[in-house]
């Protein structure tokens, strides 16, 4: 029988709970997203995040454990992601997690929210071969990520400053819509043909495997005020998402190629794009590169992700203790 186990997730806006049998059997996996309660502030605020995770961690590990039909002695294992992100949304995940651990007295598990990403793949399509690259295109991410076997993985290469889902979230927001602007863009950039705006591709002519995405932003804004008219809303943004995809797409498979990799994957909250996706399936197709993809509602934040990992480092026996700590970065 293959050991239960309870993940959890609050590094960012979402509060999200999962309950896992093995590494692939997602019984309950549970997610409350913050959109609406910062909606007032344009951005995400730091306590009131914090704050939510606390009203709602609990009712929502109840409902998670009901749905999967589990009682708090039937969980083998609890995990939890303790880095990167806001410290304080990611203390209280930390905090209800070691609690959960030390009253079961079950083993701990803290996770890398962003090498969890990709594992909604692992979560989908299996295993997957090695050597393998990874795109994760988050809100707060963006990041290429060469991983060698399991648990062996560093960052090749990533945004020196705006994440791309930032970028796009930004560029909705010019257009008035509110958080998260992906899935609008998304939808526009399917309807419509790109204008020719002359959208810089950032970075792509320099060899690196680095991306910039800041500048992109303000060419949208300097395009927008040096319009005259009325601006046809649908063919810009689907100019501005096609610099996007071709940077993330060209940068990617650089990557693939340079490190002699057949295997790409792409999660995060952007990977959630049905242009990107296509972009590449595209891209890989005539690349010759295998490419995997999680189902959209497993490329947005969620602990079934963490779940996942989780339960390859619960078989490698890689737990910790109570002195498992949050941490606001990714590296240092
Ligand atoms: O992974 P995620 O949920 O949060 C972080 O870990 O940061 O990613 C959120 C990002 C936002 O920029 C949001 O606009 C974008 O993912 N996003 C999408 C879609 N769904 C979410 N972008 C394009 N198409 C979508 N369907
Ligand atoms: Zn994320």
């Amino acid at each position: 029988m293959e050991t239960i186990g309870l993940a959890i997730d609050t590094t960012f806006d979402d509060t999200s709970v999962a309950i896992l049998r093995g590494k692939r059997e997602v019984l309950s996996n549970q997610t409350l997203s913050q959109y609406a309660d910062h909606a007032e502030f344009g951005g995400v605020v730091p306590e009131r995040a914090s704050r939510r995770h606390l009203e709602v961690i609990h009712p929502l590990m109840d409902r998670a454990l009901a749905e999967a039909g589990v009682e708090y002695r039937d969980l083998g294992w609890v995990a939890v992601s303790n880095l990167p992100g806001l410290l304080g949304s990611i203390l209280v995940g930390v905090t209800v997690a070691k609690s959960l651990a030390y009253l079961l007295r079950r083993p701990l598990i803290g996770v890398n929210h962003i090498e969890a990403h990709p594992y909604a793949n692992f979560l989908v399509h299996g295993e997957l071969p090695f050597p393998l690259l990874h795109l994760v295109a988050a809100g707060g991410h963006t990041l290429l990520i060469h991983q060698e076997g399991h648990f062996r993985w560093r960052v090749v290469g990533r945004s020196v400053d705006d994440a791309a889902g930032e970028c796009v979230d930004k560029v909705a927001k010019m257009f008035g819509h509110p958080m998260p602007g992906g899935p609008v863009v998304d939808r526009l950039a399917m309807a419509h043909a790109p204008a020719p705006c002359g959208f810089p591709r950032p970075m792509l002519k320099d060899p690196g495997l680095n991306f910039s995405f800041s500048g992109l932003k303000t060419a949208v804004l300097y395009y927008l005020k040096g319009q005259k008219g009325e601006v046809e809303e649908g063919p810009v943004l689907a100019a501005f998402f096609e610099a996007i995809t071709d940077v993330l797409t060209v940068k990617t498979l650089r990557a693939a190629q340079r490190l002699g990799v057949a295997a790409v994957t792409v999660s995060g909250g952007l990977a959630a794009s049905k242009k990107l996706r296509a972009a590449f399936e595209a891209a890989c197709g005539e690349a010759g590169v295998k490419l995997f993809y999680p189902p959209p509602a497993l490329c947005t934040d969620n602990a079934a992700m963490v779940g996942c990992l989780a339960a390859y480092r619960f078989e490698a026996g890689l737990t910790d203790d109570l002195s498992l700590d949050a941490q606001a970065n990714l590296i240092g």
